[in-house]
């Protein structure tokens, strides 16, 4: 579903992203850990084509996209949904409007069909019956997830998260987590979760990635990476050991 080969991408003399190699099948759950500033976010820009790569190639659902126009990335963008750190909800509309905006805004829907997918997309965040409220009205953890029933409203095939989880408390953070795996298991959606929560991904990955300055110093399973003799990755999971 998304592979990139030999991705290259420099800021000035910075190269941040340096020769990646990487393969991700339809429905898996990926997690790319790695310390601040490493390149994550730099990554998932790539693929919703919010950057573009300096070398190689980035395959998205059998095509290559790393150099199309601005018009043609259109579809490719409609594909993957990107769910952002932050929830960066429109306050002045409420959470149902907020969820319907970019079901209005890109497809050609009746209001029927709209309030269909906005109510499954909120049952799927467990946020049935606050359709009304204001996202002031409500608690971080909630606008987080009416933000992902946004995300999750296009019905994309591929999910990007960029860090789901960090500054939730860890009951949000469980069901953030409990929410990726099941929507990955009920719609076949292919998950790339960047973030830096190894306990997570230990719980729910199907493969974990371990990003470090560019390159990829580790990558399995998640049993394969408990085994890791690779620095990074100890300090990864002393820091779950130490929980
Ligand atoms: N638009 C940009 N211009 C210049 N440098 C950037 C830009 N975006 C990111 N960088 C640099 O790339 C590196 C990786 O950033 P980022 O992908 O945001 O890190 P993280 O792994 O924490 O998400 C950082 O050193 C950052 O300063
Ligand atoms: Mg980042």
């Amino acid at each position: 579903m998304i592979e990139f080969k030999n991705l290259v991408k420099r800021f000035g003399t910075h190269t941040v992203l340096n020769g990646l190699n990487l393969s991700i099948q339809e429905g898996e759950i990926v997690f790319i850990l790695g310390t601040s500033g490493t390149g994550k976010s730099v990554l998932l820009k790539n693929i919703v084509g919010l950057m573009t790569p300096d070398e190689g190639e980035i395959w998205i659902d059998g095509q290559e996209v790393a150099r199309l126009s601005e018009e043609d990335y259109f579809l490719v963008r409609k594909k993957c949904g990107m769910v952002f750190q932050h929830p960066a909800l429109f306050d002045s509309l409420n959470v149902f409007e907020n969820v319907a905006f970019g079901l209005r805004r890109h497809f050609n829907l009746s209001e029927a069909e709209i309030i269909e997918r906005v109510d499954k997309a909120l049952k799927v965040v467990h946020l049935s019956g606050i359709s009304q409220k204001m996202p002031a009205e409500i608690s971080y953890g909630m606008q987080k997830r009416v933000s992902l029933a946004r995300t999750v409203a296009l019905e994309p095939k591929i999910l990007l998260f960029d860090e789901p989880t960090t500054g939730l408390d860890p009951v949000t953070t469980t069901a953030v987590n409990n929410l990726i795996l099941e929507l990955s298991r009920q719609l076949r959606t292919t998950s790339l979760v960047v973030s830096h929560d190894m306990k997570c991904a230990l719980e729910i990955a199907d493969q974990i990635i371990l990003l470090d300055k560019g390159k990829i110093i580790a990558q399995g399973t998640p049993d394969q990476i408990k085994l890791s003799k690779v620095p990074l990755a100890q300090e990864f999971l002393q820091e779950v050991m130490s929980l």
